[in-house]
Order: C-alpha cells, then structure tokens, then sequence
C-alpha cells in the first residue's frame, strides 16, 4: 500500500473516521492546550470564537484545553476554565453550540492538576494540593497523602464532569492521565508510594483510573465516548517512562481499556519516534497493537522542532509523508495537532488545499493572543 502511495497526498487525513460510539469527519485532532483565556474560570465569547475557527477550517475533532473538576485544588491558575458551576458550564455550552454550528465534533479535557500544583497558589490560596503520596514529580513530601474518603470525592467530582459534559452536549469526554498531573501521579512510582488498593506494581497503580473511568462511564452510560490521554514523560522529566518494555505497556493498558476506555491519546513529543527496541512503532502504534482500541498520535506534527524546547518553529510540512503512511499502514486512527494549529486556525483547510505556502509558524509568542 505504502509504495504506491503518491508523496504528496494528503487524502489519508481526510478519511472520515468512526469507532461506533463517535464519528469524525476526518483525521485531524485539534491536541488539548491551557489557553488561560478564562478569567475566573469562564470560556467566553472569544474562546467559543476561538475553537469554532477551528471547527470552520476543518479540524474534525477538537479536544479542549485543560478544564478543571470540582474540587479545591484541582486547578493552579485562576484563567483556567471550569469545569462545574452554572456560569463556566454555560461558557462550555455555547462552545460546543458554536463549533457544532460549524460541523466541528469537540469533546473537553477534564483534569486535576495534583501536586503540580504549589502551595499557595491561585484561585483557592487556602486549598492545599493533593496527591496520591503527597509527594511531587521530584518525590519530595509537601503534603500528606490523599485518604480513602479524599480519593472518592475526587472520583465523584470526574463522574459529575462526565455527566455535565453530557448534559451540555459534548461528543464524548478526554480523562487528562498525561504529563504528571493527578491521575498520571497515580501511575507514577516516583508519586505513587501507597500501600493500599491505589498502589502497588503497575497495574494496581492504575487502579484510582480505573475507578475514574468507571465513575464517569456509570454518569454517560455506555454509548458516550471516552478518550483516556497518558504519556511517559511528565512535565520537567521527558525521560520519565511508566513502561520500559511491550510487557510493561500491556500490564498498563490492561486495565484501562478493560475499564471502558474508547480512545486512548498516546502523548508523544516526536510522533515518529519508536517507543521500544526492534520495533518502528511509536506509542500510539503499541497501544493500538496491544488493545486493539483506536488511538491518537501526536508530537510535533507538521513542525520542526519537538515540544518542550524554547525557540520558534517554522511550519514543515514535507514531515506530513512519514506520519501519513503511518496512518495508511493502520499504526494509529487519529492525528492529534497542537501548536502548529494553536498558531494557524486555518492549518487543517491549508493542509488540504495544499496551500502550504501561507501556513503560519508557530513562536513562543503565538500563545499570548487566542487566533
Ligand atoms: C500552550 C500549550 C498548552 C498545552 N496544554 C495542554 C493541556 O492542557 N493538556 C494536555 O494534555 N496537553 C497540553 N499541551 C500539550 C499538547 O496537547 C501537545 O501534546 C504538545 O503540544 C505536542 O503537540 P505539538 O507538537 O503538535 O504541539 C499543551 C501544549 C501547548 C503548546
């Protein structure tokens, strides 16, 4: 198949995509990033504006930026967006009124960011961060670890967002379990040291997941779209790895998918990077290799320079030939897109149209305006 391909296709981005419980117009995932453009935890007119944009150009999945559960600590700034109370969910409501108006799909990211969270911080000063151990990504104490009754409450808060997201009209839910944040420091074994159902090996470390999944799957029922997004790198510590092998990977996923996962966003920095020896698969490749679910790729797609580094980046689009013959090879589903889309709204229809010429690059700057 690969050989007869034309270099220059893009056709295999534009084929739509369907698992049964969620049909997408195409290939191309908007990638979930914090904006900070909700002052007290509002999305107003301008980032409902912001993702229909997105939605009008083509992109055939939106997953929106970090959105906070209802919980004290779940959030770290106060320009992050809610994700509970009437005014932030009616926020979210005309978001999705808007990108579905433009035949766009968009599902939102829900997330508690854990002990990256310093004490201190804004909007509850008061509310001391939580975590499974109460340790941080460098393993030192801050707080004393999550009990019991703590952990359930935090599970309710994600079953109650699933619901809402639901209610309000969203096409599915993404479980933030990458980069460090709660539920990836729940996977961690430098953040996980409990002794209890919630730790252990690697697959009981999945186990507070797990009930997240389960929660918010009792609040959608069965026909409700759940993407689960995790990474082996974490915020600070790109050498991070959960699992060092194949094996390791299934003892992980096991669980999750048993738990109900649809999709799972396999968070790379450099999509065409292998994940482990003798194999050219990348973690999406794995995932989808080891659970037969459909899985998301995404890392410096369409750019030429990897995530995490400072400089500015021009758009590259001859790179889109590896990633594209990935996809006609079935080694992942979806695509997701993150800084050359947060800088160019237009990316997707420029892409498809061949117009790469007019692509906008992407500068550390680009994140200050909402374009
Ligand atoms: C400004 C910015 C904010 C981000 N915020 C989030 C986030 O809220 N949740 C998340 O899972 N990833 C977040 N990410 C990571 C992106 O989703 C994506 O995985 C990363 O940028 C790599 O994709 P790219 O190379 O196409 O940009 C963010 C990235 C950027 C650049």
């Amino acid at each position: 198949m690969s050989d007869a391909r034309n270099e220059n296709s893009v056709e295999a981005l534009f084929k739509p995509f369907t698992t049964g419980k969620l049909q997408v117009a195409n290939r191309i995932v908007m990638a979930p990033m914090t904006r900070g453009f909700s002052p007290n935890g509002v999305p107003g007119e301008d980032v409902a504006a912001y993702y229909r944009r997105r939605a009008e150009n083509g992109v055939g999945l939106i997953v929106t930026e970090g959105t906070v559960i209802n919980h004290p600590a779940a959030a770290a700034s106060p320009n992050w967006p809610h994700f509970h109370g009437e005014e932030a969910l009616g926020g979210w409501s005309n978001v999705v009124k808007e990108v579905h108006e433009a035949g766009g799909k968009i599902i939102p990211q829900l997330w508690h960011v854990g002990l990256t969270r310093k004490p201190g911080d804004l909007p509850n000063l008061e509310a001391s961060p939580i975590g499974p151990s109460g340790l941080n990504l460098s393993g030192e104490k801050i707080t004393e670890p999550l009990t019991e009754n703590e952990i359930g409450d935090v599970i309710a808060a994600y079953g109650q967002a699933a619901a809402d997201a639901a209610r309000i009209g969203f096409d599915g839910i993404e479980l933030h379990g990458a980069h460090g944040y709660l539920i990836d420091q729940f996977f961690w074994d430098v953040t996980n040291q409990r002794s209890d159902r919630y730790g252990g090996d690697l697959a009981a470390r999945t186990r507070f997941a797990v009930e997240v999944i389960q929660s918010c799957r009792r609040a959608v029922g069965p026909d409700f779209p759940i993407v689960l997004r995790f990474s082996q790198w974490k915020a600070g510590y790109y050498e991070a790895k959960l699992a060092e092998s194949p094996q390791q990977l299934e003892q992980f996923l096991t669980p999750l998918a048993d738990a109900g996962v649809d999709v799972f966003h396999c968070s790379t920095r450099r999509y065409w990077e292998p994940e482990f020896q003798d194999s050219d698969l990348n973690l999406a490749g794995w995932t989808k290799k080891l659970t037969g679910k459909p899985t998301i790729t995404v890392g410096s797609v369409g750019l030429d320079n990897e995530f995490g580094s400072s400089r500015g980046y021009n758009a590259h689009p001859a790179a889109l030939n590896s990633l594209i013959e990935r996809l006609e090879n079935g080694e992942f589903d979806l695509v997701a897109v993150g800084r050359a889309v947060l800088a160019d709204p237009a990316w997707t229809a420029k892409i498809r149209g061949k117009r790469t010429d007019e692509l906008l690059s992407f500068e550390p700057s680009s994140t200050q305006t909402l374009y």
